[in-house]
């Protein structure tokens, strides 16, 4: 059993999943996304603690501190804030920790103004489109590459 703790932080909104926009996002709560990444952590020897927020600076301090709480890589769901937040991206980039960007949605697929985000160029990478499959998806990237990601 590996020692390794995966913070994933979701972001503004995301507390709604269920009956937020269902067609897009699904109709999985996010305590459902919660129990299966606890459930898949235990498989995988890692141990995950999730966190949501829909305020942009709480979710700055916890990755601000992540390194210090004895997180060793951070999986995020950004929500509206990958397209708008530097102050997110600053954080995320001064982490030092390895950062793997998730969607439930394509958001290349959308509104254009989802295309850009401002946090793919500070992660390892990105999994979109894949529902809460994309949570489970980075889960098990992170627990394999676990200190190896950079
Ligand atoms: C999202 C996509 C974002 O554009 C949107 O603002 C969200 C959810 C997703 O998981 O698909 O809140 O991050």
């Amino acid at each position: 059993m590996s020692d390794m703790k995966i913070l994933v932080l979701h972001g503004p909104n995301l507390n709604l999943l269920g009956s937020r926009e269902p067609e897009i996002y699904g109709h999985d709560t996010l305590a459902d996304i919660d129990a299966r990444l606890g459930s898949l952590g235990a498989e995988l020897g890692v141990a995950v603690e999730a966190r949501q927020s829909n305020h942009e600076g709480e979710l700055v301090t916890w990755v601000q501190q992540a390194g210090a709480e004895g997180f060793r890589a951070v999986i995020i769901n950004a929500g509206a804030y990958t397209h708008t937040s530097v102050a997110l991206r600053d954080a995320l980039a001064a982490g030092g920790l390895p950062v793997i960007e998730v969607h439930l949605s394509n958001i290349y697929k959308r509104e254009e103004f989802r295309r850009t985000s401002l946090i793919s160029d500070v992660a390892v990478g990105q999994i979109a489109g894949f529902g809460p499959q994309s949570y489970l998806l980075a889960l098990r990237a992170a627990a394999e590459f676990g200190s190896a990601m950079k």
